[in-house]
């Protein structure tokens, strides 16, 4: 594994002395909007930590911001034309402040049609990269203050990680921690593996570092995070496996619980099963994506485990703990898929019975075998498909969340209801809604909860006192 060197990281400190020096006593503002999934959340938690040690103070309003930056997700289409939309729309803060910077980067503009149109059709956009060279932000930042010339930069072939760089995290309850960067494994419909490079697995020691800190400043929640977290440490040194960095975090003291995300089938081992048995601090759920319940579509999908297999690991999953509330990821209208493969989906669904599930319609995506496969299905049908499944999905979830009435549970504050101003947002440890009523605000910390009334999409509670 290769990490990115001293010199290169010396050199970016030197530009962020010279931004230091050039906007200080400024009160100039910096805003990064994340689009996407938990690893963009986590990168941008980064690069808002790169911006402040640059001087910037950092705000979440884009239209007080004198540095926009928006991180982009290319998993779907519909990801993609929304952070189009949202660029075209910094172009009028632009027209009032000319000084404005901003920046484009992640998943989208790893890709190099998307960094060709930005730099085309987007003239007010400083600068461009993608998800491989985060670390030189400094320099992005100095050469926009300076007027240079517009930065597009392509992402390297074997991008590095870069240790060391701050974090300014939006809660100070739940932390991201990646532990892993990149995919190797080329699911035949995803974009990752090409926006974000292969396998890279941060050191043990570092990761350990990280959550000794986070442990001790009294996080209550920490999900590791890496597109595929089964396969961690196989690049590093003495191979230590994820049951391994589990093992060695039970030791960390904390009332702190631990997610995964995500799992792989083909890669989930008995040792990293027995690992979060023995774990105090694994919480009792666990995300495992399916995408789909034909083996047909599984092969096409190049997942590297048929149905059989994947159900004998919920089997496992559910031996540990029988309370464990189980998640997954469905695509509907993969190509080829027929009106069988897709029953064979909702047998799955019917048969394991997931908590929620994550369902999303087929989108293709450039570049990718299954976007030169034939048999495209129809919106149509994709459509119908989908509808049926949440309906599925619902009734299932529904007859779940019923089991949880009169229970006593202790779950995380998360705060006010978005809805509802004396309403409080909660969630259990296996990651389920908990909505209850409170004079006193008890967010970010750990409170009981019984539970008076539970329907398809949530559980309601009362502060329990015994
Ligand atoms: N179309 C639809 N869904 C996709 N996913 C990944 N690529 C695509 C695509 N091209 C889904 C998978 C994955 C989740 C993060 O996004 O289900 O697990
Ligand atoms: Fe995409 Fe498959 Fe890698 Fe997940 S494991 S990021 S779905 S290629």
């Amino acid at each position: 594994m290769s990490f990115v060197s001293i010199e290169e990281m010396k050199k970016q400190g030197l530009f962020i002395d010279n931004v230091r020096a050039q906007i200080e006593g400024k009160g100039l503002k910096a805003c990064v909007f994340t689009l996407g999934c938990q690893q963009n959340e986590a990168d941008s938690e980064r690069m808002r930590g790169i911006l402040k040690s640059l001087g910037y103070e950092i705000t979440y309003k884009e239209d007080e911001a004198d540095l926009l930056l928006v991180n982009t997700c290319a998993i779907r289409e519909h990801a993609e034309r929304r952070a189009l939309s949202i660029v075209g729309r910094y172009k009028h803060y632009k027209t009032k402040n000319p000084d404005l910077i901003i920046g484009v980067c992640g998943c989208m503009t790893a890709q190099e049609h998307r960094i060709e149109h930005f730099k085309h059709s987007y003239h007010y956009v400083d600068f461009v990269f993608g998800t491989g060279t985060m670390y030189r932000l400094p320099e992005y930042v100095s050469n926009a203050l300076n007027k240079g010339k517009r930065l597009f930069t392509i992402d390297p072939q074997a991008p590095e990680i870069a240790e060391g760089i701050p974090v300014v995290r939006e809660s100070n309850y739940k932390a991201w921690v990646s532990i892993m960067y990149g995919c190797n494994n080329f699911c035949t419909y995803c974009i990752v593996p090409y926006v974000r490079g292969r396998e890279r697995s941060r050191k043990m020691s570092d990761i350990l570092e990280e959550i000794r800190g986070l442990a001790s400043e009294g996080y209550h929640d920490i999900t590791l995070l890496g597109q595929n977290v089964n396969s961690y440490g196989k690049d590093l040194e003495g191979s230590p496996t994820i049951a391994d960095l589990l093992n060695e975090i039970a030791k960390i003291d904390g009332d702190f619980l631990i997610h995964l995300m995500t799992s792989h089938p083909k890669d989930a081992s008995d040792k990293m099963i027995e690992a979060l048995k023995n774990n105090p601090h694994c919480a009792n759920c666990f995300h495992l994506p399916l995408q789909s319940g034909s083996d047909a579509i599984l092969k096409k999908m190049n997942r590297h485990y048929d149905t059989e297999r994947y159900l004998s690991i919920i089997d496992k999953l559910r031996e540990n703990r029988e309370d464990m509330v189980l998640t997954t990821d469905i695509i509907v209208g993969f190509p080829g898929e027929t009106d069988e493969d897709f029953e064979k989906t909702i047998e799955i669904i019917k048969k394991v019975k997931y908590d929620s599930i994550f369902s999303f319609i087929y989108s293709r995506r450039k570049g990718t075998p299954a976007d030169k496969m034939e048999d495209h299905i129809s919106e149509e049908i994709k459509h119908k498909r989908y509808d049926r499944l949440c309906e599925v999905q619902n009734e299932i979830a529904h007859e779940l969340n019923a089991k949880y009435m009169g229970k006593i549970l202790r779950v995380l504050v998360d705060g006010k209801s978005k809805n509802n101003e004396s309403v409080y947002t909660s969630r259990t440890e296996g990651g389920k809604i908990v909505h209850f009523e409170s004079d006193k605000d008890y967010t970010g910390q750990f409170i009981t909860l019984k539970i008076s009334r539970t329907d398809t999409f949530a559980l309601y509670g009362e502060i329990y006192k015994d």
